[in-house]
């Protein structure tokens, strides 16, 4: 059985989509690998509590209680690397991470970004998007390499962009594809690994 471990910041909705997929037996198709751990930086994140109902492991790295920022990606690599993953995914996980980490996971860290890549790197991306007119929005999964939200993609989904939305029910939309995307890719990659 493979392990994930699966980085949080924040509601971990694509991280609850993520371990759900590993626990159906078909989805699409069997992942045959389970969630070792969630790992979050920000000890109120919500979603710990939902790793927790799913019975997944979860451990908070606090970053603020590092002086820097190679400090605190080494203390994530050690929590990491004890749960031997094949894969580490990060879903909302609001940190830039040092060249060294992303070095180390090289071919098998995973970041869905909630814009259609290479546009709106960085954040707000809904709001810019509305404000650019633009028609379509998404989400894409992409490998993860030393520049932001850069990488080789390997899913992305689209959604219209309605006359009437803000931020708030643009981001819902591409939510709701994100959550289903991103346990495909993963799927896709383990079969790889
Ligand atoms: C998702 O929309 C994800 O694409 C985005 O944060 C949200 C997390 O939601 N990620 C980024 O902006 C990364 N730069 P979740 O915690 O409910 O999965």
């Amino acid at each position: 059985m493979k392990n994930i471990v699966i980085l949080i910041s924040g509601g971990g909705s694509n991280m609850q989509a993520i371990v759900q997929a590993t626990q159906r037996d078909h989805w699409p198709e069997r992942l045959g690998a389970r969630v070792a751990a969630v790992i979050s930086n920000q000890a109120q994140a919500r979603g710990l509590a939902i790793a927790q109902a799913h019975g997944v492991a979860t451990q908070v790295v606090d970053h603020t209680q590092y002086p820097t920022r190679e400090a605190f990606d080494a203390q994530l690599m050690a929590s990491i690397d004890s749960h031997q993953p094949t894969l580490v995914v990060l879903a909302g996980f609001m940190r830039i991470l040092t060249p060294g980490f992303v070095a180390h996971y090289s071919g098998r860290l995973l970041n869905i970004h909630p814009s259609l890549l290479p546009a709106f790197t960085g954040l707000h991306t809904h709001r810019r998007a509305i404000e650019a007119g633009c028609k379509f929005a998404g989400a894409t999964v992409h490998l993860v390499t030393a520049e932001l939200d850069h990488g080789p993609i390997l899913a992305q989904a689209v959604v219209p962009v309605l006359p009437n939305d803000d931020e708030a029910s643009l981001a819902a939309r591409v939510l709701t594809q994100e959550h289903l995307i991103y346990p495909r890719a993963i799927a896709q990659l383990l079969a790889q690994l």
